[in-house]
């Protein structure tokens, strides 16, 4: 364990985008707080990157999970940044050695494995945290906190959209590695498993039903423009009108995200090769993918609230949008441009709020709930598993609007979850809804960090 001058050691899974930016930038930049002693990754060209950058000796840099875990503990937390579905085998192990876990979400690509997962956490004395930082940002603080206050009264009907840009849809979800639902998880999952546990967060109340409906529109090769070649940079006659030009995505200024996933060399002629040979430069109408491009899930919760919930592939930004209906007024927001405007009824008027975030990682999500995390750690409680509740009861609410959508029935969701786990699921209720606590398990004190306007 850590002292003021020894920083907390991590094994980190997966130096892909992840385990080097949040979780790797982390430690570079708070080199008191974290230290990586190791690192599993199969690809070596990232796993000898991040072994540099964090000077991880020979004897610690690993190849698979398995390796990792013939050696006794190495280290204080395991941080698991590997691919969705490798998540729930590569952290199993590491309860029974004694590590405390930060894992990527979406937690698992089943239902099933999702309470695999949480009942071993359950079992172990570890401190297991879900990487939902959204909850930790400035701006959803905020807004935590106005419906803590009740200045909109009691809740009762929500819309909130989640909107990865139309560029952002492409990437991922059409060229790039959640494009296949069977290889990663739903795009509900993969995305917007943020939005779910928000909701389930600032609502702090079980969900009764779901409903879902949603498709692959666009992305289709019956929809690919007149002799559209199968890659972007064979000459494609639209090329000029077409929003998924690939060259027009990755072959300018931006060497950051999304040009630095494509290729590790981000010299031109390396990312142009990358187009030539690689998934990124696929025509949009010519991919393997199948996750849905729209989504649509309708939930009521308990107390007759109920939500509208959107996922659209189709924006033009990538952000979030919500209008939160109250008894006694309104509240909505926008996360990308950090805007939140309250009505408190009978004012016609609404009071708007600027949110100071840094805008690194999810609106500063990242870094605050890695310090979090660690500053847990180090104050020695003992787990809280109320906010890992809350993330794996909005996991589920995932899946089932999946089986909703795929079946076109309405899910009743303890029906659901009852049938996967029924001593699982019980115990997921009870510790996410617990009567007296401040909802999601979160015990940091409400921060109103935004600035109110004129
Ligand atoms: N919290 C968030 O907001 C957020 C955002 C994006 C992605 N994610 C999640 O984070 C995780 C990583 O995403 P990413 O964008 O870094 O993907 P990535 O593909 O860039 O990195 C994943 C890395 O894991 C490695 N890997 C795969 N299987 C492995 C295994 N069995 N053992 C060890 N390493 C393995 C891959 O080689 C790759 O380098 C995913 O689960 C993703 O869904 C979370």
């Amino acid at each position: 364990m850590n002292t003021p001058d020894k920083p907390l050691t991590a094994v980190l899974i997966g130096a892909g985008h992840r385990g080097h930016r949040p979780f790797g930038d982390y430690a570079l930049q708070y080199p008191g707080e974290l230290k990586f002693v190791a690192v599993v990754e199969p690809d070596d060209r990232r796993k000898q990157r991040f072994a540099e950058l964090h000077d991880i000796p020979e004897s610690a840099r690993f190849s698979t999970a398995e390796q990792l875990y013939k050696q006794p503990r190495l280290a204080d937390i395991l941080v698991n940044a590997s691919s969705d579905q490798a998540h729930v085998d590569t952290t199993l192990p590491a309860f029974e050695l004694g590590y405390h876990v930060l894992l990527e979400k979406p937690i698992a690509a089943s239902s099933v494995q999702v309470l695999r997962f949480f009942r071993a956490a359950l079992g172990s004395r570890s401190h297991v945290w879900v990487m939902h930082e959204l909850r930790w940002s400035p701006f959803f603080q905020h807004v935590k906190t106005l419906l803590e206050m009740k200045t909109i009264g009691e809740p009762i009907t929500w819309q909130h959209t989640e909107s990865p840009a139309y560029w952002h849809m492409a990437h991922s979800y059409v060229r790039g590695n959640w494009r296949r639902q069977e290889e990663t998880t739903p795009i509900l999952l993969a995305k917007a498993c943020h939005d779910l546990d928000l909701l389930i967060w600032l609502l702090d109340r079980p969900v009764k039903q779901v409903h879902s409906f949603g498709s692959l529109t666009e992305f289709r090769q019956e929809n690919a423009p007149e002799n559209a070649p199968l890659r972007c940079t064979d000459g494609c006659p639209v090329e000029h009108e077409c929003p998924y030009d690939a060259k027009r995505i990755y072959l300018g200024k931006n060497t950051g995200w999304p040009a630095s996933v494509i290729s590790a060399d981000s010299s031109l002629a390396a990312r142009r090769a990358a187009l030539e040979t690689g998934p990124y430069g696929r025509c949009v109408y010519y991919c393997d993918n199948d996750v849905v491009d729209h989504q649509v899930v309708n939930m009521e919760f308990s107390g007759d609230v109920t939500v509208a919930f959107t996922l659209t592939g189709h924006g033009p930004e990538n952000t979030r949008e919500f209008t939160y209906d109250g008894t006694k007024g309104r509240l909505t927001g926008n996360f990308e441009r950090n805007t939140i405007a309250v009505w408190h009824y009978p004012d016609s008027v609404p009071q708007g709020f600027d949110i100071e975030a840094d805008g690194k990682g999810h609106g500063g999500g990242d870094p605050a709930m890695i310090r979090a995390f660690l500053h847990t750690i180090t104050s020695n409680h003992l787990p809280d598993y109320t906010a890992l509740a809350q993330g794996v009861y909005s996991h589920v609410v995932g899946f089932a609007a999946e089986e909703s959508r795929e079946s076109r029935t309405v899910i009743n969701l303890d029906a659901y979850g009852q049938k996967i786990d029924a001593a699982a699921w019980r115990m997921v209720r009870e510790l996410a809804f617990p009567a007296k606590s401040r909802p999601g398990g979160i015990r940091n004190e409400p921060v109103v960090s935004g600035t109110a306007r004129e």
